[in-house]
């Protein structure tokens, strides 16, 4: 097949979207496919007569490491050439026309809440993993946290803080202060003190005007990833120091990684597993996503959250679980692509 690969992004999480897109690219290529890796924010600038010609001569979009800094997406907007109000580059609606199917590897705003996929269901574009109202339900954590209330799942006590009333103190403590659509943990903290509190909304704000504060869960962090429907093997997180932040997220080695957990019960196993599921059902997912849990103390399941186009290195959660399950990276790859072109 003739595939795109999209990547980075109007996002805070653009560079780890290219590091994801730049391996995906390679894995089709290793499957067989004519493969074009583009970064969504720039397009495709080169020459071309007819646009299916950009896979037999790919400019691969460049890829990225991911520094501890999230990147400055005013400084990337001002250093674009094509000077628009347009989120995504030149041509990029009529190349992806030109591909049997486009693979997202975007990661956060513009790729995974849901409008992308709004528009090329409008320009007739074939794409990977969830449709545009299950993306924008998980997307929007408020959202995502009534759907899933009301399917059963147990979810954290939360509160809506907006830039313009965000004055007092606490609603409670500890707390978890979070941009309402983010991604990555970026702007988010834990919350111990009305001082740590206060801050926590100053970092918060610097991302969106809307954030989510929520009850803290202490417990240990367990990650489902759902393909085709189907649970995959739970994967528990555990950072060296602090929280799952974007430093502990991406920087190797910071954080234990366990697949599959060894002391994990059945009956525990079978409960995380049913309710990745659930969550999965619950707010129209399809194809792939990963949810993240906190399991308490008193072994307690609570959802954190449901992730639609989830981290795509091979050292990224749900590329660990599918190892875990049997399934090596291409193939992953390769079942991704195979499970979305039934929905079209
Ligand atoms: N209510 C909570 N209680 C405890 N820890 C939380 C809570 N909410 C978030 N966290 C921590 O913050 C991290 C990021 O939060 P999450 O809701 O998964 O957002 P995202 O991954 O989209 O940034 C989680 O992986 C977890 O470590
Ligand atoms: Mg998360």
């Amino acid at each position: 097949m003739d595939i795109i690969v999209l990547c980075g992004g109007l996002s805070t999480e653009r560079d780890v979207s290219k590091k994801s897109g730049a391996l995906i690219a390679r894995a089709l290529r290793e499957n067989g496919h004519r493969v074009a890796l583009i970064d969504a924010f720039y397009g495709y600038t080169g020459e071309y007569d007819d646009p299916r010609e950009i896979f037999d001569r790919p400019e691969d979009a460049a890829g990225a490491e991911i520094t501890e800094e999230v990147p400055d997406l005013a400084a990337l907007l001002a250093s674009r050439k094509q000077n628009n109000a347009s989120r995504v580059g030149d041509n990029l609606i009529e190349v992806c026309r030109a591909a049997d199917i486009v693979f997202l590897g975007l990661h956060g705003a513009d790729g995974e809440d849901g409008r992308l996929q709004a528009m090329f269901d409008i320009a007739g574009i074939r794409y990977t993993g969830s449709g545009h109202l299950g993306s924008a339900c998980a997307m929007d954590k408020e959202t995502a946290k009534k759907l899933m209330a009301a399917a059963g799942v147990n979810v954290a006590e939360g509160w809506n803080v907006n830039a313009r009333d965000a004055e007092g103190s606490a609603p409670c403590l500890p707390c978890v202060v979070k941009p309402r659509s983010g991604g990555s943990s970026v702007g988010t903290s834990i919350a111990r003190t009305q001082e740590e509190y206060a801050q926590a909304l100053k970092l918060g704000f610097a991302y969106s005007d809307d954030l989510l504060v929520e009850r803290y869960i202490q417990g240990r962090e367990i990650g489902v990833g759902v393909l085709a429907g189907e649970a995959l093997p739970p994967i528990e997180i555990r950072p060296k120091s602090g929280f799952f932040d974007y430093k502990n997220k991406y920087q190797d080695g910071a954080t234990d990684e366990i697949c599959p957990i060894p002391d994990l019960t059945r009956d525990l196993d079978e409960a995380l597993r049913a309710a990745a599921v659930r969550v999965y059902d619950a707010l129209g997912l399809e194809v792939y996503a990963r949810m993240d849990f906190i399991v308490d103390g008193t072994g307690r399941i609570w959802c954190l959250e449901a992730n639609t186009l989830p981290g795509m290195t091979p050292a990224s959660l749900l590329p660990k679980e599918a190892r875990a399950a049997g399934i090596g990276y291409n193939d992953l790859c390769e079942r991704i692509i195979a499970e979305s072109m039934k929905r079209f």
